[in-house]
């Protein structure tokens, strides 16, 4: 599959390394230090490219979208179209000091980037930490879960297939407008990991009633 990655920073490279290692083609962009985003791609291997936003979204089979809110009207110009496109975003819609959600409750980050890029939305990756998804042997064995959520069911196959080719079970949380709660779960997962130090690898498994 072709994924063009719209962030590189911690979320964006080390998912592109993951999905680089199992075959995909991935080209990553958007930092303010151009001169780095070559030895970025470099680092993630398996012939990860660079590029800008837009050329890393041209032709692609699915876009990660990975930078913080306050950059996105950034991030969306460079993008240009995204229209039609499947996107996936961990993107949360936090304030400029990263200190809670600047959006929830009666709409979601995922539902406003669906209604101003028109591309095909699926809220995935926001409630899984960078370290969970770092090469840690241990953590590729966890096997966690990840919820995900969107309103297309073929961009949601994507989804799957991408989330299953990054070491996680994919669970499907149903509507786009759902994302309205797993965003607020992503914080959840950051407070445990990063506040009550239970561990930044730390990832999560939904328990299912047993089959009689
Ligand atoms: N980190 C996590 O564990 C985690 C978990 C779940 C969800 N998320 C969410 O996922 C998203 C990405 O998180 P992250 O931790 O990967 O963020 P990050 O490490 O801060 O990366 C953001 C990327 O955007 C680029 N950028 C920032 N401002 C820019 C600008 N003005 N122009 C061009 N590029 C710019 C950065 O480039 P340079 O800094 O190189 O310029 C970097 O490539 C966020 O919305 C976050 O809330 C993160």
């Amino acid at each position: 599959m072709k994924i063009g990655i719209i962030g590189a920073g911690r979320m964006g490279r080390a998912l592109g390394r993951r999905w680089a290692r199992a075959g995909h083609e991935v080209t990553i962009s958007f930092t303010r230090d151009l001169r780095k985003l070559e030895s970025i791609a470099r680092e993630m291997g398996h012939g990860a490219r660079s590029a800008s936003p837009a050329d890393a979204a041209k032709g692609a089979d699915a876009v990660l979208f990975a930078v913080q809110w306050s950059t996105i009207d950034e991030a969306l110009e460079q993008a240009r179209s995204l229209a039609g496109r499947t996107m996936l975003t961990c993107t949360l819609p936090m304030t400029a000091d990263d200190s809670e959600l600047a959006i929830g409750h009666a709409s979601s980050g995922a539902e406003e980037l669906a209604r101003r890029t028109g591309a095909s939305v699926v809220a995935i990756f926001n409630t899984v930490t960078s370290e969970l998804l770092s090469d840690d042997a241990e953590v590729a064995r966890m096997r966690p879960d990840v919820v995900y959520c969107g309103d297309a069911a073929e961009a949601k196959l994507t989804a799957v297939h991408l989330a299953r080719d990054a070491g996680f079970n994919p669970i499907d949380a149903g509507a786009l407008r759902i994302a309205r709660y797993l965003e607020p779960f992503g914080l959840l997962i950051a407070q445990l990991a990063y506040e009550r130090n239970l561990g930044e690898t730390l990832g999560y498994r939904i328990v299912l009633p047993r089959e009689s």
